[in-house]
């Protein structure tokens, strides 16, 4: 067996070997899978046959829940690294993977942990929370982590003369300002794929298809938001659209969701929300950098491997558990 040293290449964050263009992918991780007691996790936004291969496919919450329950010893995480880094956090025991280091986030990104502890100190007495889409060291400076599916339950939760910081994601945070009434400090950060979708086009596209609701992840900006019939998480824009009587659905998050969508209810359209240029804007370029190929690599070197110091893991795992115990009633 190849140590982590000796197959990932700093340059690219991946195991770089050429793999036998014969071998079923699908059977080989399947194996791999069973040999190696493996649970592999899928956010919506993979690639279809990711999906397909994954044990569990899920929102923010759903995988963290996942990942806190495991038995396996090895957890394979087909996302980016802050989901990852979040399963290694509630499993320090185990081997936690990533098929490729560089998978990000913008707006993990955009929360530098020396620039946040900057930013908390001018708003001493604040209640910090976070939105899992941040690093571990942002975590571990943070009360309490949230996810779409949670924050507006976990924000009503705060008594109403605490201030409350909230980040990194400035269009999450301005929804719950509006949905709750509280008034937040907001961290300036944003989804790159989120952003990108236009309102003239989408006014345009709802005009020729007059009958179709528009579903919307609370990362888009407002000028989305304003005409969706639903916001919320990617598994509440599922479930919206299976339990929904309408037929045709404007979908305004990151396309991979679609997959699902249309495997729940084979009856009915999904049409994407279009982005403001032409090109494949509404994939997310982190997600997508993970490929079955990727994978397969990945479980049979065991690499990559997400690490971290056990100070920050520790700093980190209360806030996750805290948002996993105050959003029990959540499903
Ligand atoms: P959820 O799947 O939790 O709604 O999050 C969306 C997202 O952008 C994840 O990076
Ligand atoms: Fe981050 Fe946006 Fe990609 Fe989700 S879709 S991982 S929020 S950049």
């Amino acid at each position: 067996m190849f140590s982590e040293m000796q197959v990932i290449d700093p340059r690219y964050g991946y195991v770089d070997e050429v793999v036998d263009p014969s071998l079923d992918l699908m059977e080989e991780i399947l194996r791999f899978k069973q040999d190696k007691n493996v649970l592999l996790l899928a956010h919506y936004y993979q690639e279809p046959a990711i999906q397909d291969v994954a044990d569990y496919v899920g929102d923010s919450l759903g995988l963290s829940r996942q990942a806190a329950d495991t038995e396996a010893e090895i957890i394979l995480f087909a996302g980016v690294h802050f989901m990852a880094e979040t399963a290694k956090i509630l499993n320090p025991s185990k081997t936690v993977l990533l098929p490729d280091l560089n998978a990000g986030c913008s707006l993990a990104d955009a929360c530098p942990a020396d620039a946040f502890a900057r930013f908390k100190e001018k708003h001493p007495d604040h209640v910090v929370i976070s939105y899992i889409n941040c690093s571990a060291e942002t975590k571990a400076q943070s009360d309490i982590i949230c996810t779409s599916s949670n924050a507006e339950h976990i924000v009503r939760q705060i008594d109403e003369d605490q201030p409350i910081i909230f980040a990194p994601d400035r269009n999450l945070g301005a929804y719950l300002i509006k949905q709750t009434g509280r008034d937040m400090v907001l961290w300036d950060g944003v989804c790159i794929v989120h952003e990108t979708f236009s309102e003239q086009k989408l006014v345009r596209l709802k005009m020729r298809h007059p009958g179709a609701l528009v579903l919307a992840h609370p990362e888009c900006e407002e000028s989305i938001l304003r005409h969706a019939d639903y916001i919320g998480s990617t598994s509440g824009i599922r479930a919206f659209a299976v339990n929904s009587p309408e037929q045709s659905f404007i979908v305004a998050t990151e396309e991979g969701i679609l997959y699902q969508m249309q495997k729940d209810c084979p009856g009915k359209t999904f049409i994407p929300a279009p982005p403001e240029s032409g090109c494949l804007c509404s994939q997310c370029p982190h997600m997508r950098l993970n490929t079955l190929e990727k994978i397969y690599l990945c479980l049979k070197h065991e690499a990559p491997e997400i690490t971290m110091s056990e100070e920050t893991r520790i700093k980190a795992l209360r806030p996750i558990e805290r948002m996993l115990e105050m959003s029990v009633a959540v499903v």
